[in-house]
């Protein structure tokens, strides 16, 4: 059995306040893209890499990437799910994908490994996520706390997110259908009534959001504990 990798990166990122994308960003010599594409290149079980890049992206062929697996790229959309939804369409179905952001790159080899292995459990795919660690209170409109949320069952949904692709197009196209915004693949699946997993990872896997977060992101990369 292989995988393949879908890469969204066709946002113009809108929070990090930057003229040039966020995945396009240097960081420690190489973009932040560039850095995303080296952890599923290097996963043995990663057999094909597709990035989804924005119609009007001058970008990426400039990179002139060089991996040992196989890569494409594909025009991705206005929101996030146009983007992986361009991604899935552009594979044969029954084939089992790996979405990861492209604003990730800190993501550990050793977690897609843990990822994949969750199969065993959750047959219907899973992700990779972190428990929250702050006391979590539900507010009202006004900013009056409502209540205590039992931090237990709380976790940060992160990426990769891992599903078939026939299953999680039909979800995902289902989902929208029924008005509800997507921000991630897992939400499609749960909405579709599929049991989805949780894999605990890491908490360096930060998705790169607001100016600060490519200091941080730089820090993991140089401290990164394997
Ligand atoms: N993405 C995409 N297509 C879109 C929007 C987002 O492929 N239409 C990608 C981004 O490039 C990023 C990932 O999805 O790798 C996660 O999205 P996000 O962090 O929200 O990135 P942006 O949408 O670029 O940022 P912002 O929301 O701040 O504009
Ligand atoms: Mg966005």
């Amino acid at each position: 059995i292989s995988f393949t990798a879908v890469i969204p990166a066709a946002g113009i990122g809108q929070r990090m306040q930057s003229k040039q994308a966020k995945q396009y960003m240097q960081l420690q010599g190489k973009s932040v893209l560039e850095h995303t594409l080296a952890v599923f290149d290097t996963h043995p079980l990663v057999s094909e890499i597709i990035v989804v890049v924005s119609p009007n992206d001058v970008e990426f062929e400039k990179m002139a990437v060089q991996l040992s697996t196989p890569l494409k790229t594909v025009l991705g959309g206005d929101e996030r799910y146009d983007s992986v939804l361009a991604g899935l369409k552009s594979l044969p179905s029954h084939r089992w994908v790996l979405i990861h952001d492209a604003a990730r790159p800190c993501l550990r080899t050793s977690d897609i490994t843990r990822l994949i292995d969750s199969l065993e459990h959750f047959k219907h795919g899973a992700i990779l996520a972190s428990k929250v660690r702050d006391t979590m209170k539900r507010g009202d409109f006004e900013a009056r706390i409502e209540t205590t949320v039992e931090r237990n069952q709380l976790w940060h949904a992160q990426t990769p997110q891992l599903f078939k692709s026939e299953l999680l197009t039909e979800a995902i196209e289902s989902a929208l259908a029924a008005g509800i915004g997507l921000t991630d693949e897992a939400q499609a699946m749960e909405f579709a009534g599929y049991a989805v997993g949780l894999v605990e990872g890491h908490d360096d896997n930060l998705k790169i959001t607001r100016p600060n977060d490519l200091a941080l992101a730089q820090f993991y990369l140089d401290n990164q504990l394997g």
